[in-house]
């Protein structure tokens, strides 16, 4: 089917002066040109020079995302992680976080613009429909489609536009070098470092947001509260970091003494209140969702149950260990205090555990 655009505008293929961007041929392929519209042309379509302008703005937005992309490769590599800025609005943070994160995206907001505007001032903007075919397509239409497509990729002008097409290539060569780097968060493993917590004896348990020591008449049956052990702050000022309070978070929960099953350890609860690790065993999502009847630990994440009336066992989910337990008593004033610190690695199981 060869059409022609015969809608009443000022837009004539048939003037080479008037169709500086589509050629004749291309023009006789292009689906049947929308009625009654009015097509304005653009500085673009008559002017070389803005159309020259346009292509040397598109490519630098794409240049500068390629710009924003190396930034991104060199922070990750230059920047130490424990490196903490002070940013007004957001206050202290850290610093490779920051600039990962605003050159990442400038670096997709800088294609996504270029895209934008290389379409709106270079590309075709003749309104155009297409007649609805059958589903199954025969021969001449497969083979309309395929000519609509480098119709396409000609009207889009990557084949003509040198500039455009090596700026766009390079920066759509180095946008997932970010994904390909940032495996390096896969490692190293922690080895023993999830063994070693915060806990240890004798060390008071206190609320996660007061710090206050707790007493077991603060926790009615059926409730669950959320802790830590009683040095957490000192450490956090002096590590600079939330890694050990990640992995000294517990949760606490009272339930009747005969209602427990089973435990890690022989009377590690007191009074009916055990004391478990926060952090999920499957990839470390913490969990807080309790269901007092059933003693069921739900997490968020992943849907992973773990029953703590028996011993932490998970129950359901992608989880595979149980949570660790924490052995809990009173000191002589009554507060809750560790009896030891954690017996089994805490937080997620994919790492190499045996260390
Ligand atoms: S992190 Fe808890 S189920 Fe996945």
């Amino acid at each position: 089917m060869t059409n022609k655009f015969d809608i009443n505008n000022t837009f004539d293929p048939d003037k080479e002066d008037q169709a500086p961007k589509i050629s004749k041929e291309i023009t006789t392929k292009l689906p049947t040109a929308a009625k009654g519209v009015d097509h304005y042309l653009r500085r673009t379509d008559t002017d070389p020079k803005a159309a020259r302008r346009a292509e040397i703005q598109v490519a630098t937005l794409f240049g500068a995302s390629s710009f924003f992309t190396l930034v991104f490769l060199v922070s990750f590599v230059a920047i130490p992680r424990e490196k903490k800025i002070a940013v007004s609005l957001i206050g202290v943070t850290g610093g490779q976080n920051l600039v990962l994160g605003v050159s990442f995206g400038f670096a997709i907001l800088l294609i996504g613009i270029g895209a934008i505007h290389w379409a709106k001032k270079l590309m075709s903007d003749v309104e155009v429909v297409q007649e609805r075919k059958e589903i199954k397509p025969a021969d001449d239409v497969q083979q309309e489609a395929l000519d609509a497509f480098r119709v396409g990729a000609e009207e889009s002008g990557i084949g003509q536009r040198k500039l455009i097409r090596r700026s766009l290539l390079g920066a759509l060569a180095l946008f997932p070098l970010p994904f390909v780097v940032m495996l390096r968060d896969l490692g190293p493993s922690p080895k023993g470092e999830l063994r070693e917590t915060a806990w240890e004896e004798d060390l008071h348990i206190v609320t996660d947001i007061t710090y206050q020591k707790i007493r077991p008449e603060d926790i009615p049956v059926g409730n669950l509260v959320s802790a830590m052990p009683e040095n957490i702050l000192e450490i956090q000022e002096e590590e600079q970091n939330l890694n050990e309070r990640g992995k000294s978070a517990i949760l606490l929960v009272r339930m009747r003494p005969e209602e427990i099953k089973s435990q890690q350890g022989p009377d590690w609860d007191y009074q009916g209140i055990v004391a478990y690790s926060k952090i999920c065993t499957h990839v470390g999502c913490p969990i807080a969702l309790y269901e007092q009847r059933t003693h069921h630990l739900l997490c968020p994440c992943h849907q992973s149950t773990f029953d703590l009336a028996d011993s932490g066992q998970p129950i359901f989910g992608p989880a595979a260990r149980r949570l660790p337990q924490l052995a809990i008593t009173v000191d002589e004033e009554g507060y809750l205090i560790a009896r030891q610190g954690f017996q089994e690695p805490v937080g997620p199981s994919f790492w190499e555990r045996g260390a």
